[in-house]
């Protein structure tokens, strides 16, 4: 049995940033799985904002590459998988079946200017879930704020509907994939007994 301290180092503190990777591919199978680990953390009105693209063929990821931080483009070309993850701007459409108990709970979020905040906010609790769902699957994660939103909502998704927050390489460690841990605050510097 798994114990909370194996728990813990495998989601916390033995997990690291991954920035390449070995060349085992990862199956759709644990894509799949992937998603259904994310999908039960939890979101604001249970409204789950968060979408995910995963590029895995090279065409997709040469579609990628031109969009991304110089700096990054090495990373994405080394993972076998990219996870584009983004926001539904219409995400209360969703809302009648993810809040059975609700009359009509889609029509108080008509106002687009009253549904990004609550998507955006929830897509990146989520796109924060999906890196220790990575990990909990047994998969190396990258993420990546360094790149152009705009040119990968134009490329890959031209109907406006979904809007790109972070991309994060996945895959299996190769030899060289780790860098040293970075120090972090001390608890008495992030935070307040009251
Ligand atoms: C939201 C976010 C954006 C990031 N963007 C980049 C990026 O564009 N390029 C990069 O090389 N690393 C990026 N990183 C990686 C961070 O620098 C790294 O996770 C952090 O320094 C902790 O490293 P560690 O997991 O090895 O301790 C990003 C991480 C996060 C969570």
């Amino acid at each position: 049995m798994t114990t909370i301290s194996e728990s813990v180092d495998t989601l916390f503190s033995e997990a690291h940033t991954a920035y390449s990777f070995s060349a085992d591919p990862v199956p759709d199978e644990t894509l799949q799985q992937l998603y259904d680990t994310v999908r039960w953390a939890p979101t604001a009105m249970n409204s789950q904002p968060m979408r995910v693209a995963f590029v895995r063929s090279a065409d997709a990821r040469a579609d990628l590459v031109p969009h991304l931080a110089p700096g990054n483009v090495d990373k994405v070309n080394s993972s076998p998988v990219t996870a584009i993850l983004a926001y539904d701007e219409d995400w209360h459409e969703h809302l009648p079946a993810l809040q059975p108990y609700a009359q009509d709970p889609h029509l108080a979020w008509q106002e687009r200017e009253r549904r990004l905040p609550m998507a955006q906010f929830n897509a990146n609790l989520q796109a924060g879930y999906f890196i220790l769902a990575a990990r909990a699957n047994g998969l190396a994660a990258g993420p990546m704020g360094g790149f152009d939103k705009a040119g990968v909502d134009a490329t890959f998704f031209p109907d406006g509907r979904w809007r790109s927050i972070l991309l994060v390489n996945l895959g299996h460690p190769d030899g060289d994939s780790y860098r040293p841990r970075m120090p972090r605050l001390e608890f008495d510097q992030a935070v307040r007994m009251l």
